[in-house]
C-alpha cells in the first residue's frame, strides 16, 4: 500500500504543477487566435484543477497525509516548471508532452492500485486518464499543420 500512496503523492504534485502551468499559459498566451486559446486554456486549467482535491482525498482515504507545499511539489512532481513566455503553438506542444507524461504515469499508478485491490482509486485514475487523453487530442488537433 505504501507504494500506491507514494505514487499518488506524485500524481497530486504533478497534477498541481500541470494545473499551474496551464493557468499561466491562459494568462500569458498571445497571438491572432488569442480569444480561442485563452478560452480553451481556461476550460483546461479548470478541469485539471478540479482533480487536485479528489486526488488528495484519495491519499487521505489510503491513510496518509496529502502534501500541500511548493517545496514538496517541486520534489515530487515530474512536470517541470516553465518560467518562459512562448509562442502559442509552443505552449500547446509543451502541454501535449505534459499530458502524455501524466497519462503514462497514471497508467502505471492505476496498475499498482489494481494490484492492491483498490478499485475505487483505479476507477478514479481511469477517469483521469480519459480526461488527459481528451486534452491531448485537442492539443494535437491544434498543433497539426
Ligand atoms: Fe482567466
Amino acid at each position: 500500500m505504501d507504494e500506491l500512496v507514494e505514487e499518488m503523492k506524485v500524481v497530486l504534485a504533478s497534477t498541481f504543477a500541470l494545473y499551474l502551468k496551464i493557468h499561466g499559459f491562459h494568462w500569458n498566451v498571445e497571438g491572432p487566435n488569442f480569444p480561442q486559446y485563452h478560452k480553451f486554456l481556461d476550460k483546461m486549467w479548470n478541469e485539471v484543477f478540479d482533480a487536485v482535491d479528489p486526488i488528495a482525498e484519495h491519499i487521505r482515504t489510503l491513510g496518509a497525509y496529502a502534501p500541500a507545499s511548493f517545496l514538496r511539489y517541486k520534489e515530487l512532481s515530474f512536470i517541470k516548471d516553465d518560467v518562459n513566455i512562448h509562442p502559442a503553438i509552443t505552449m500547446m506542444t509543451k502541454l501535449l508532452a505534459d499530458h502524455e507524461a501524466i497519462i503514462k504515469f497514471l497508467t502505471k499508478t492505476q496498475a499498482i492500485a489494481e494490484k492492491n485491490k483498490k478499485m475505487g482509486v483505479a476507477n478514479f485514475l481511469q477517469d483521469r486518464i480519459d480526461a488527459h487523453e481528451k486534452h491531448a487530442w485537442m492539443l494535437r488537433s491544434i498543433i497539426k499543420a
